[in-house]
């Protein structure tokens, strides 16, 4: 009997992914990989996506009808990251191109990372490293690297999906009180099984010792946290953002952070990310960090093993399990 070769979906990763899920993947796909591992320009994904019947993309490759318009045989664009704000959806739904993401796998690295953030604004662990390495440090002194309390003070989420709930969790085994602000309420028993309670925004800014954010970017979300909501933030309190960028005024924080209208932030993803506003990377009240919320290993194969399984899905004929549905 004559054999027939079976072509593997040729599919575009835009980075390199973890070594086990790029064995994964090169087992079922012909596999597409730029030879230098390093964000793309629009030119080069364009040219990348132009054979690719499936793509693999991250939160910084900004996937549009341009894109899209250039790639005559893609059929899924699947996003290595739970946030999908890089993609059009619009553009892919007119299209018939499915675009799928890596929800629930990422939720509790995510978490302990907001909680790193937390305990290091706290006290001030960064700038006390720092501090010891430079060789400044002469012993144990009674008002030397102050900090504040974590135990017994008042978290405010904004955003109450997996993510918000898992650090909830973590914040009542630290002795906190838990508020959050969202679209939606949680169910009552789920409210008492995490022990929060709802607080529209204004009181949430207005309450809050540590603020958490943990919505996705979208229309209603940008700029949410804008110097008007600063300006209803205690002189004592901490922003935390482990979420996206914008969704904070970046120029406005950074007037804050110098007027000393907060006392400090936490900050794991940036407005124009990688570059940073100047007044972010001097002041020592500020911790940054090169968006790391998803970035263990176990995680980040996971977040990759999801990926395949989508591809590996919609190549067979059936529904991506993580297929992200637009009205
Ligand atoms: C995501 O998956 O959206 C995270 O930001 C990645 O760390």
């Amino acid at each position: 009997m004559k054999h027939i070769p079976v072509s593997k979906p040729l599919v575009f990763v835009t980075r390199h992914l973890p070594d086990a899920v790029m064995e994964k993947l090169r087992s079922a796909f012909d596999l597409h990989v730029p030879a230098k591992d390093r964000p793309l320009n629009k030119a080069e994904l364009i040219a990348g996506a132009k054979e690719a019947e499936g793509l693999i993309t991250m939160l910084s490759d900004l996937i549009d009808d341009d894109v899209f318009s250039s790639a005559p045989k893609l059929k899924i664009v699947s996003n290595y990251a739970v946030g999908y704000n890089n993609i059009d959806l619009a553009a892919a739904k007119t299209r018939n191109i499915a675009v799928t993401n890596t929800p629930g796998v990422l939720t509790e690295t995510t978490a302990d990372l907001a909680f790193a953030l937390l305990m290091a604004l706290a006290r001030r662990i960064p700038e006390a490293d720092a501090w010891v390495k430079s060789g400044q440090w002469s012993g144990w002194a009674p008002t030397e690297m102050i900090g504040a309390d974590i135990y017994g003070q008042h978290l405010g989420l904004i955003g109450m999906g997996r993510i918000a709930q898992a650090l909830a969790r973590r914040a009542a085994g630290f002795g906190m009180t838990v508020s959050y602000f969202s679209r939606r309420h949680l169910p009552a028993a789920l409210e008492a099984d995490l022990g929060v309670s709802f607080l529209p925004l204004p009181q949430i800014l207005e309450k809050s010792d540590y603020l958490s954010l943990h919505v996705p970017l979208n229309d209603s979300t940008h700029h949410l946290i804008d110097r008007k909501a600063l300006r209803q933030m205690k002189h004592t309190a901490f922003l935390i953002n482990t979420a996206r960028g914008p969704v904070v005024d970046e120029a406005a924080l950074c007037e804050a952070l110098e007027a000393g209208e907060i006392a400090g932030a936490g900050l794991d993803v940036f407005e124009a990310e990688p570059s940073i506003s100047w007044p972010l990377l001097r002041l020592n009240n500020v911790v940054t960090l090169p968006h790391i919320g998803s970035a263990s290993l176990r995680t980040r194969e996971t977040m990759g093993f999801m990926v395949f399984d989508n591809l590996r899905a919609l190549f067979s004929g059936k529904t991506p399990p993580n297929r992200i549905m637009v009205d």
